[in-house]
């Protein structure tokens, strides 16, 4: 086990109508603040009605910045410094998924930075503070409520990068299951993909001694299954679904990391594909993955069959563990067809033209990966096994 330093800074307020105290959260940190949001979800679902009651209620006036894509983009990032900048704003309320909460993120670094924001994503400078921000999730996926992560696409090179600091994890994120009920299901699908996927990061790792967070990501993964299974079954689930939402977090909030070095490698893949087709990153991921485990597994076969015996229950071949490891890559490709996905670029049309850009620019700064160092050619093998 390595030693680590651990410190998740968010105050979670979880369950039913939590948004409500939203006002009395915001009130800690400012009295003007910019309310940041998506496509208009929030308004078709009533959340925003709500949350203005609340605000108003507490007497905070809100600047509105609307309209965060899916894949965030770092025009919009610009346009929300300038706002900020021009109307004194100290505090962002995100209220939306990853691409909101990670468009607010950049916003919130931006503001005090002289420079262009791009600059944190090409490795040109780093943050050194930020306006604060505050959660109200939406969609159980990317994790970034609790998380020092940020994930921008830049359309000018076709580029998506990402950052990382704690000047911006959020303050405090509400997360109220509910809310998430009136995702269309390929969101809960993409969604579930990015969580297994975080737990899957941090699960295929060379650190010795790990017991407790392979149990916990273990644990976590088998709920996120089965919750996924239940909501499928009945989307009404609530608790299914306040299972799922919390997964969601704890996935990647930093306590699973403990002790342990993650991989990283098919998340780094992943945005290459996001950033140049602007496919969902959950969509990139059910194809990635499955790929880079058959291009990989042999590294540590005995992972992977505990992998498939703890995770997807295949009995356990001890004449031939590579069976049962293959097994279990078999059934985490089912797992995401059994909720639509597409386990192959064909599946999304995307064909070989450009698999080789994608290997260059992945690998732009040296090899990915910790549990299998990859470099350009491994990681064109990796998209070529996911054709
Ligand atoms: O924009 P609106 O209209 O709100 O619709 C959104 C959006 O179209 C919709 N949606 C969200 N909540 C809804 C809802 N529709 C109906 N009812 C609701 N309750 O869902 C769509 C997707 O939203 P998005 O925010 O893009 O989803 P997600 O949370 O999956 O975020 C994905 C982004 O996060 C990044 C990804 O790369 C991607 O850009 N990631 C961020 C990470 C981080 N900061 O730590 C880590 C991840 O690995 C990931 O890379
Ligand atoms: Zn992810």
């Amino acid at each position: 086990m390595n030693s680590f330093e651990y410190c998740c800074p968010t105050r979670i307020l979880f369950g039913k109508g939590m948004e409500s105290n939203v006002g009395k959260q915001v009130l800690k940190y400012s009295k003007k603040i910019l309310l940041h949001y998506g496509g208009g979800s929030i308004k078709k679902t009533g959340l925003y009605d709500r949350i203005m009651e609340s605000l108003n209620a507490s007497g905070i006036s809100v600047v509105e910045l609307g309209g965060v894509k899916p894949n965030p983009r770092i025009a919009l990032v610009r346009e929300g410094i300038d706002l900020c900048r021009k109307e004194g704003i100290d505090f962002i309320l995100a209220v939306g998924g990853g691409s909101v909460i990670d468009s607010a993120k950049a916003i919130s670094v931006g503001i005090p930075y002289e420079g262009d924001p791009w600059d944190f994503f090409d490795g040109k400078a780093t943050a050194d503070s930020a306006v604060p921000i505050g959660v109200i999730l939406t969609i159980p996926a990317a994790g970034s409520e609790a998380s020092p992560g940020c994930v921008i696409t830049n359309e000018d090179g076709d580029l998506k990068r990402s950052m990382g600091t704690e000047l911006y994890i959020p303050r405090f994120s509400i997360l109220n299951p509910e809310i998430a009920m009136s995702l269309p299901p390929e969101q809960l699908a993409y969604g579930a993909t990015d969580i297994l996927s975080h737990l899957m990061e941090r699960y295929f790792t060379n650190v010795a001694h790990v017991e407790l967070t392979d149990r916990l990501i273990e644990a976590t993964m088998k709920t996120v299954i089965n919750c996924v299974r239940r909501i499928l079954d009945d989307y009404e689930d609530f608790d299914a679904w306040s299972e799922l939402m919390w997964s969601g977090t704890v996935a990647h909030n930093g306590l699973l990391d403990t002790g342990r070095t993650g991989d990283w490698g098919s998340h780094a893949i992943e945005h290459e594909l996001s950033g140049i087709y602007d496919i969902a990153h959950g969509a990139g991921l059910a194809i990635v993955f499955p790929a880079w485990m058959q291009y990989l597994y042999k590294h540590d076969i005995a992972r992977f069959a505990q992998f498939a015996a703890r995770v997807w229950n295949v009995d356990t071949d001890f004449f031939s563990l590579e069976e049962t490891a293959l097994e279990g890559i078999a059934r985490l490709r089912e797992f995401f067809e059994s909720m639509g996905l597409a386990t192959k670029l064909s599946g999304v049309d995307i064909d070989d033209t450009r698999l080789e850009e994608m290997a260059r620019k992945c690998t732009h700064s040296g090899p990915v990966g910790n549990f299998v160092k990859l470099d350009e050619g491994a990681v064109l093998n990796v998209l070529k096994l996911a054709l």
